[in-house]
């Protein structure tokens, strides 16, 4: 197959994805068994409302694999070689969706949405009509919603693979879902496509799409899409994460007030605990449990041109040498330290302590939608929200 057709394979799985969800004379991708090459797909567990969940495993010529199940389009497991070459899942998560439906689950590698992070007392304003949203992060609204925030819900799942001759290139779920008008408090309905890849560079690659459907001439929601996955590249369930060195190509980021929503101003890193300019040990400087930030819980202004691809994160764990960059075309991204993380129980039995693990969610800034100076989260009917991120693990 030609390099340039191949290249574009994703993006026209995508685009396949969303057009068979649009018209839903194509039958679901579970209802008829899958060609044996395909990633295989295994039963999670049904969720309280009686659906079944699945999970599907992706793998790559590299010993990478990784899971994926439809609800909340999570990312459930990820084994990554160390230096010697023994693989350990380095993200958190649950065995089953009981465990994802659960008081437990902090957003665990799940799709995060409608608008991830906070949007200020739940309040927007758009088109002259002001919209009110759950609070559900005292006294602001936080990564969705409460009960069908897009990590919350059903999706439906597409496995696929490419192959160039008999390499494979990467195998992945595509994940559509579409969000009715008003869901969680959110204006129109919204048709969102989420692909989670594994790629033969080592990569896990992210794609998202997302547009309002059947909407008027005029109309608009906010959109804000990360994947919320929890790192330990120790291993999931090490007791810190303390000791991973971390470099953000990020000279500025968005001060927030107590509540995490931001003033509004970029204010420089240099000289501060946020400067990871140069790589350093995220225990060395870590804001106090007393701060209201209790820890790191920021978003930094990812250098470069958002839209464009570009590094924007190196962290790795010294002793096993693990090392995951993370490439995004978004224009911030959040560093946070697992302070919340209370010793709850995971897959194989793992407890995940206070500052277990970092999250680095890609994104456009918290309360964009009520932040004139920031990118805006704001897509009209007829535009199509299009975003990736990519997370690329090796070992040294
Ligand atoms: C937020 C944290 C929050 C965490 C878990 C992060 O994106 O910035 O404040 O506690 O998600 O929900």
């Amino acid at each position: 197959m030609p390099t340039n057709l191949s290249a574009l394979l994703p993006s026209l799985m995508l685009s396949l994805a969303a057009l068979a969800s649009a018209c839903k004379s194509i039958p679901n991708p579970m209802s008829t068994k899958p060609p044996a090459s395909l990633p295989p797909a295994a039963a999670f567990g049904k969720t309280k409302a009686g659906e079944s969940a699945t999970v599907w495993t992706l793998k790559n010529s590299r010993g990478l694999i990784a899971k994926v199940t439809d609800y909340g389009a999570t990312l459930v497991e990820l084994h990554v070689p160390d230096k010697a070459g023994k693989l350990a899942d380095v993200v958190l998560g649950f065995g089953d969706v009981a465990g994802y439906e659960g008081g437990d689950n902090q957003y665990f590698g799940c799709t995060t949405g409608r608008v991830c992070n906070r949007i200020a007392k739940g309040k927007f304003t758009l088109n002259g009509k002001e919209y009110t949203l759950a609070i559900n992060n005292d006294p602001n609204h936080l990564h969705g919603g409460k009960e069908r925030s897009l990590s919350k819900v059903m999706w439906r799942g597409a496995p696929y693979e490419t192959r160039r001759g008999k390499e494979l290139v990467e195998q992945g779920v595509v994940f559509t879902y579409t969000s009715p008008a008003g869901e969680e408090g959110y204006p129109g309905t919204l048709l969102v496509t989420v692909t989670i890849a594994l790629t033969r560079e080592s990569e896990l690659r992210m794609d998202y799409e997302a547009r309002l459907q059947d909407a008027a001439p005029g109309d608009a929601t906010p959109i804000n899409l990360t994947n919320h996955a929890y790192f330990n590249l120790a291993g999931a369930g090490s007791a810190t994460v303390l000791d991973h060195l971390l470099k953000l190509e990020a000279d500025q980021y968005t001060p927030t007030d107590d509540t995490l929503i931001p003033t509004g101003e970029l204010k420089p890193v240099k000289g501060s605990e946020l400067d990871f300019g140069k790589p350093h040990r995220i225990g060395d400087r870590i804001p106090a449990d007393t701060t209201p930030w209790k820890g790191y819980d920021h978003n930094f202004v990812v250098n470069g041109k958002a839209g464009e691809m570009r590094l924007a994160a190196t962290v790795k764990d010294p002793a096993s040498g693990r090392v995951m960059e993370i490439h995004t075309r978004e224009p911030g991204i959040q560093f946070y330290t697992g302070n919340f993380l209370k010793g709850q129980t995971g897959k194989g039995g793992k407890t995940y302590p206070h500052r277990s693990a970092i999250c680095l969610e890609t994104q456009h800034f918290p309360d964009s939608v009520n932040q004139p100076k920031f990118p805006s989260t704001i897509y009209k009917e007829g535009q199509t929200y299009r975003t990736s991120t990519i997370h690329k693990f090796r070992a040294e």
